[in-house]
């Protein structure tokens, strides 16, 4: 949520710190906004309601020079998207401004102290409240910039990641983070500054990361000088990240989402690199076997995500119940955190997380951690937060994931839970060599199988232009593709704004049925499993209601064409790997849908990728 980029060199900063801001949009677009400080020491902000490209218009014709650069995309948390509420946020002097990711949540506070003396503010963010307060906090101590950064923040209460420039010094940044993403990247004599390491890789490959309660003043020609809350020296926790640019960029496709859609074969290839022996059919993953005790020893997995990967979750539930017998929760991120959970102390609790940045993910997992249980993380963004926190995890390895609506993160997040099932079954004898053969054999065939359904694409581009009008669609599917239905539907509300249900198939009779009319098409996947039949039937009960009934089914399964108006066949692999195949037509006719439908699809409305907020 909300993105912030920032730099200090020799180089004109406007450029460098709009492309970077293009890169962070996926997490908000709201506003957009630059506060830059020229040779001269004059501090000038420019900001507008909109996205990135609506700036770049506004301050085409504007005197944007200077090599002290500070920009921000907002994902709108207090006060309306407006050019007023959009930051950076100017100090009342003028002589400071701030840019802020994060909830200040003792602003009221804050802001009534301050009006007490004297402040007025223009905006109704509490962004603008904490560049007041280190305005105050500066002028009553006469004190530096980070000296009264470190004394406000020590009264904020909240989640921030902040940098802030000042009137007079054309050479420095100071930036501070608690629970909010931020990366320092270190060039030559210069340094840039982000929410995301990816928004900034054109420039280096040599990141900082910030911790919780630390300060860091950037200054050009100088070294990094980091700072805690209690002024004692931070940590310099410095990583080198090897990303292709065209990682980041559309690559003839006219939406990201479209593109990662169609990267699934390859994304999977990335994901079991270098962890599946073809030759022995074994698996191998670091992160379980070195703690190959803590995995033989839980008495239970709790999973905690939220969206795409609290779905990918419920997959892992099945997963890891059918192949390692160890019992399986999953929570929400967001529950888990206030409802005063039992962790016991031979739980594994396991992160699910595409960003690895999600404010609820993160809290759940440090509650699991002072509980003493054992923390893994199914992370993607690599060095986030949560891989940084956890005590050990897999990458999915499937590259940044830009568009809004996740795609080849879920895949690789299942992908990589049958691999750590296939590692735990394999040391506890949970299956025989066979059967876990067997499944292996599927995951070396998934970038094909995967290559098949995707040459399907003008196929469900035809059946999306069917159903575009469509208001409401239901979702059904049991056992492993339960929460692929939950997922499909998920998909298109997300893009197309149509009203979505998911449900398991046999539910359909305790309710949902009275929704089916004529006008309602039910999404049913009936791939075969041992519940086929019943789902089969399921179809047939909406059928003699007059549903519309659109099939994803195996190829040639003439059983679950007769009772479907409409079908999608796909390949069929090993049951727990049939989630894998089946999201991706999901993915597809979501996706045409919302086209159809002129709808943004990278960027849909009140949505953002990475929610650092609560
Ligand atoms: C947001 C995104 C979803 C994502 C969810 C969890 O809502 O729009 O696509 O599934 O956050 O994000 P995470 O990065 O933790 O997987």
């Amino acid at each position: 949520m909300c993105g912030i980029v920032g730099y200090v060199g020799d180089r004109d900063a406007c450029p460098i710190i709009i492309k970077g801001l293009k890169r962070l949009e996926y997490r908000g677009y709201d506003s957009a906004g630059v506060a830059i400080v020229n040779d001269k020491g004059e501090l000038n902000v420019f900001k507008c309601k909109g996205k990135v490209s609506g700036l770049e218009e506004f301050i085409s014709e504007k005197d944007t020079r200077g090599c002290v650069g500070i920009a921000h995309t907002r994902w709108a948390t207090h006060g309306e998207p407006s050019d007023r509420n959009a930051h950076p946020h100017y100090s009342a002097s003028g002589n400071l401004a701030l840019i802020h990711n994060g909830i200040i949540e003792n602003f009221r506070v804050l802001k009534d102290a301050l009006i007490q003396n004297g402040y007025t503010f223009k905006s109704s963010t509490d962004s603008e409240v904490l560049v007041n307060l280190i305005e105050y906090v500066k002028q009553s101590n006469d004190c530096s910039l980070e000296e009264a950064v470190r004394l406000a923040l020590k009264q904020v209460v909240g989640a921030y990641a902040i940098a802030v420039v000042e009137r007079g010094n054309n050479s420095r940044i100071v930036a501070a983070r608690q629970s909010s993403p931020m990366v320092i990247g270190i060039g030559k004599g210069e340094y840039f500054l982000s929410s995301d390491a990816a928004s900034i890789i054109d420039y280096t490959n040599d990141f900082a990361y910030l911790n919780d309660g630390e300060i860091a003043v950037i200054e050009k020609g100088k070294d990094l000088e980091i700072k805690t809350l209690d002024n004692e020296d931070g940590h310099l926790d410095i990583r080198r990240l090897e990303l292709s640019i065209s990682q980041l960029e559309k690559g003839g496709y006219p939406h990201f989402m479209l593109k990662e859609i169609h990267e699934q074969p390859n994304t999977i290839v990335d994901c079991i690199r270098g962890r599946i022996n073809p030759e022995t059919l074994e698996v191998y993953l670091s992160g379980v076997a070195l703690n190959k005790e803590k995995f033989l020893n839980a008495g239970r997995i709790i999973f905690v995500a939220c969206g795409t990967s609290w779905h990918a979750s419920l997959i892992g539930e099945h997963i890891f119940e059918n192949m390692c017998r160890i019992p399986v929760e999953v929570e929400y991120a967001s529950e888990f955190r206030y409802r005063n959970p039992i962790i016991r102390k031979d739980d594994i609790v396991i992160a699910v997380s595409q960003s690895g940045e999600t404010a609820d993910t993160l809290a759940a997992l440090e509650i699991a951690k002072k509980a003493g249980a054992f923390v893994y993380g199914i992370c993607n963004a690599v060095g986030s937060s949560i891989a940084r926190v956890t005590d050990s995890g897999t990458y999915i390895h499937v590259g940044p994931e830009i568009g809004v609506a996740s795609t080849k993160a879920f895949t690789g997040q299942v992908t990589v839970m049958a691999m750590m099932a296939l590692c735990i079954a394999q040391m506890k004898g949970t299956m025989t060599e066979e059967q876990r053969h067997a499944v292996v054999r599927d995951m070396l065939r998934l970038p094909e199988i995967t290559k098949e359904v995707l040459s399907t694409d003008s196929v469900i581009a035809d059946l999306a232009k069917i159903f575009t009008y469509a208001h409401n669609f239901i979702y059904l599917g049991r056992g492993y593709n339960y929460p692929t239905a939950l997922e499909g539907a998920l998909k298109l509300k997300e893009i197309s704004y149509i009203h979505a249900e998911g449900y398991p198939a046999a539910e359909m009779k305790h309710g949902p049925i009275a929704l089916i009319d004529t006008e309602m098409p039910t999404v049913v996947i009936a791939t075969p499993d041992h519940t086929h039949d019943k789902t089969v039937s399921n179809m047939e009960e909406i059928k003699a209601r007059g549903g519309k009934i659109i099939a994803v089914m195996a190829h040639g399964d003439e059983h679950a064409s007769k009772s479907a108006d409409y079908v999608i066949e796909v390949p069929v692999c090993s049951e727990c790997l049939m989630p894998i195949v089946v999201s991706i037509p999901l993915q597809l006719l979501a996706y045409y849908i919302a086209v159809y439908k002129g709808r943004n699809v990278d960027q849909p409305r009140n949505l953002a990728k990475s929610v650092t907020v609560e």
